[in-house]
């Protein structure tokens, strides 16, 4: 069977941002630590839940993200649930070249993922 070609779409890629824009989700950080033990972490809306018993989360990562090779050969990942006064804090873990961690309280979890401490003082 000759397989189908997706048509270019109608629309321009701002439309469809702001058309995704329009549902509202939660927003996350997912940290972990790379290859050398440094800190790693990206803001991410794609977390999902999929099933309880086994217990799955989903979430995507672009494959242009630098942190792509961190949590493709790492073993553990942290999802950190942001509140509504933390967008400060979503803001900066999605801006390349920022550095992210800074004057962030964490803890580690599971293989040393970040946990990040719920305190007013994080930006
Ligand atoms: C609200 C919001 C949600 C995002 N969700 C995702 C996501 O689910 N997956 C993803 O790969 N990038 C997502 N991004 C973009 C990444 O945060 C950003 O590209 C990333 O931090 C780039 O850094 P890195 O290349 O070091 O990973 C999101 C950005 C924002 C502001």
């Amino acid at each position: 069977m000759t397989p189908v070609k997706a048509r270019p779409p109608a629309f321009s890629q701002h439309e469809f941002r702001a058309a995704l824009g329009m549902f509202a989700t939660g927003v996350t950080i997912v940290t972990a630590r790379n290859a050398a033990g440094g800190l790693v972490g990206l803001t991410a809306n794609s977390f999902n839940s999929v099933s309880l018993a086994p217990p799955l989360v989903l979430w995507s990562l672009s494959r242009q993200a630098g942190s792509m090779a961190a949590f493709s050969t790492g073993s553990h990942y942290a999802i950190n649930i942001l509140a509504a006064d933390q967008k400060l804090l979503a803001d900066r873990f999605a801006l390349r070249g920022a550095d992210r961690f800074a004057d962030v309280v964490f803890t580690e979890g599971a293989g040393g993922a970040p946990l990040l401490a719920r305190r007013r003082r994080h930006v």
